[in-house]
């Protein structure tokens, strides 16, 4: 599973902390930036993220800003994607279980470095539950 990274200055240093844990776990992952804190505008990086998962539908995508609200609201605008913005690590499971959401966001100003890797681990072990409730849910919610 490939894992597609970007962040704004907001949520550079806890990208950073992500991208360390990542290097040493089997995941092969890309930096999409941005690559310091300078200021740059959320939405182009969220546009990068959500292009290359929905290109790679196995793929999963890691989206941080100052608090993950730009981050989602964005990457929520593409069709075909489901971000979800995680604060604690049930919210990120039930992301995957319930909502089989392919990107994870979170807020650098928000989240700790330790509760990030914990939401991102879980986020990218964690399978769709595949149940017939929720896949109706999702269904609709996809507009099908
Ligand atoms: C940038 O200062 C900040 O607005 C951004 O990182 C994010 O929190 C927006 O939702």
């Amino acid at each position: 599973m490939h894992v597609y990274l970007g962040s704004d200055h907001g949520g550079f240093k806890l990208k950073e902390a992500l991208k360390k844990w990542l290097e040493g776990t089997e995941y092969k992952f890309t930096d999409l930036g941005c690559f310091s804190e300078e200021s740059v505008d959320y939405p182009s990086v969220a546009r990068e993220v959500c292009e290359k998962v929905l290109e790679e539908p196995s793929s999963r995508g890691l989206l941080v800003c100052g608090t993950g609200i730009g981050m989602s609201m964005v990457a929520n605008k593409f069709p075909g994607i489901r971000a979800a913005l995680c604060t604690n690590e049930v919210m990120a499971q039930m992301a995957r279980e319930h909502n089989d959401a392919q990107i994870i966001c979170m807020g650098g100003r928000i989240s700790t470095d330790e509760v990030g890797v914990k939401m991102l681990e879980v986020f990218l072990k964690t399978n769709f539950s595949g149940e017939e409730r929720h896949k109706r849910r999702i269904e609709m919610m996809m507009g099908k």
